[in-house]
């Protein structure tokens, strides 16, 4: 599938992987549909984008933890005019802390930015793919979505399980149409993400090493546009994400319980 003069919508482009994603896809020449709730953040990746790669950029500052988000954001970009060839649901948060002691409120917006939004931009973006018989969708899960259970992140950890499942079941679905699915599942990655979750002082992230951002996020591109459903970047987590998932599960939630601690 040629890249050249296609457009790319990616969530969570104001930092981290959503902007390395941004950055690789204006390289190969996408346009592209920027979406997060920091405007500014948004608008100067833009400006830099439009001029140092010559495509087209438009930002939608939306924010995907509200109830039907994802209906809100597809009414505006089909507004915009413009058919989406390659979808890259990035956005995503995690908190760190034992279930009951986060805010209610908080988890709500989780699971509607992690599950709902991820899921119901998927349902509005592929019948315009199918018809096409082409188009691209990475979903961004994590190595937390292969292990057993996270006591400690209990919700994020599930939501990336579904994440995780879900791209499994859709990438199968789609087999033959033209228009494939692919599950990226980063391990613990330098972003705004540890700072934004509160994972920072635990033992996973203090523990192990961070890999960078352009690489995991040109990994995930690549797998991407080789059709691949499940694609771990580097070989520890490769390692880590077997072990995650080799029975019995309750010997990686002991060992996530242990790293989910300050
Ligand atoms: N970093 C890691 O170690 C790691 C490991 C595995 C998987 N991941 C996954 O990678 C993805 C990207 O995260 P990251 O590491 O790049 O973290 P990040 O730097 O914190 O980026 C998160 C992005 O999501 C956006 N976002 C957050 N809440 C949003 C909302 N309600 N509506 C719209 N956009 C929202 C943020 O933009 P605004 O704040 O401007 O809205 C930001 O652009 C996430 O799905 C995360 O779970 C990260």
């Amino acid at each position: 599938m040629q890249t050249t003069k296609q457009t790319a919508l990616v969530t969570g482009a104001s930092s981290g992987l959503g902007a390395e994603f941004a950055r690789l896809l204006a390289a190969r020449g996408c346009d592209l549909i920027l979406v997060a709730r920091r405007a500014a953040k948004l608008e100067e990746l833009a400006v830099g984008l439009k001029s140092a790669h010559s495509i087209k950029v438009e930002i939608i500052t939306h924010d995907l933890g509200q109830p039907h988000a994802a209906d809100a954001l597809w009414a505006k970009v089909v507004q915009g005019g413009r058919p989406v060839d390659i979808l890259i649901n990035n956005a995503g948060i995690g908190l760190a802390g034992e279930f009951t002691g986060i805010d209610a409120k908080a988890t709500e917006a989780t699971l509607e930015l992690d599950v709902v939004a991820l899921t119901m931009l998927c349902r509005h973006a592929l019948p315009p793919m199918l018809e096409r018989k082409q188009g691209r969708i990475l979903n961004v899960a994590s190595l937390t979505g292969m292990q057993g259970g996270g006591p400690g992140m209990a919700v994020y950890y599930a939501a990336k399980s579904y994440v995780l499942s879900f791209t499994r079941g859709l990438a199968r679905e789609l087999r033959g149409s033209g228009v494939t699915a692919t599950v990226l599942c980063p391990g613990t990655t330098r972003t705004e993400f540890d700072t934004v979750s509160g994972a920072g002082k635990l033992r996973l992230f203090r523990w192990l090493p961070l890999a960078d951002a352009r690489k995991v996020a040109e990994s995930g591109l690549n797998a991407m546009f080789a059709g691949r459903a499940v694609h771990v970047p580097g070989l520890l987590n490769k390692v880590l994400a077997v072990a995650g998932e080799l029975p019995p599960r309750s010997i990686s939630v002991e060992v996530n319980r242990f790293l989910l601690r300050s």
